[in-house]
């Protein structure tokens, strides 16, 4: 999709308006993979995202909880694969049960354990411009 193909963004601000805009897309169901380096942007995203969907209270990277549930307009689950690369942990606390849910799903780093998730609707790609630029391309 043109809108979202080889976008920079200039500021973290920017970066949220694209992920609300990207949200209008979303329906349940759908997982969406998030890749590219520390700081890249990929969370600055999800927190537009779930703006676009209605979610009025703070998002935040699930270091410690491994998996983050919001009720936003759609139950949205947030997951960062870079702080359990293992496996057999995820299929442990339900990650099979998570991806057959309606919910939205958006993971992290999911280039880390691609055997985890099959069927990705959209994959998001973040790369570091300069400083405040990052661009985002959407395969
Ligand atoms: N154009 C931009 N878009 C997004 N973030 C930007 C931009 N310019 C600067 N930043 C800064 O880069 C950082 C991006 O952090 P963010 O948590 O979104 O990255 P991340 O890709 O989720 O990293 P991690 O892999 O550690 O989870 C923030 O500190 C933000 O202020
Ligand atoms: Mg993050």
């Amino acid at each position: 999709m043109k809108k979202f193909n080889n976008i920079i963004t200039s500021s973290p601000v920017e970066t949220q308006k694209l992920g609300t805009e990207f949200s209008k897309l979303l329906k349940p169901g759908d997982i969406i993979a998030l890749i590219g380096n520390l700081a890249a942007g990929k969370t600055t995203f999800i927190k537009g995202v779930l703006k676009g969907l209605d979610y009025q209270y703070e998002v935040t990277s699930p270091t410690f909880t491994l998996i983050n549930e919001y009720y936003a307009k759609f139950k949205v689950i947030h997951i960062d694969f870079y702080r359990e690369e293992n496996i057999v942990r995820w299929n442990e606390l339900g990650f099979q049960d998570i991806v057959n849910s309606d919910s939205i799903i958006m993971v992290e780093w999911a280039d880390l354990i691609p055997d985890l998730i099959p069927n990705i609707n959209y994959k998001l790609l973040f790369k570091h411009e300069g400083e405040d630029k990052r661009k985002i391309d959407l395969k």
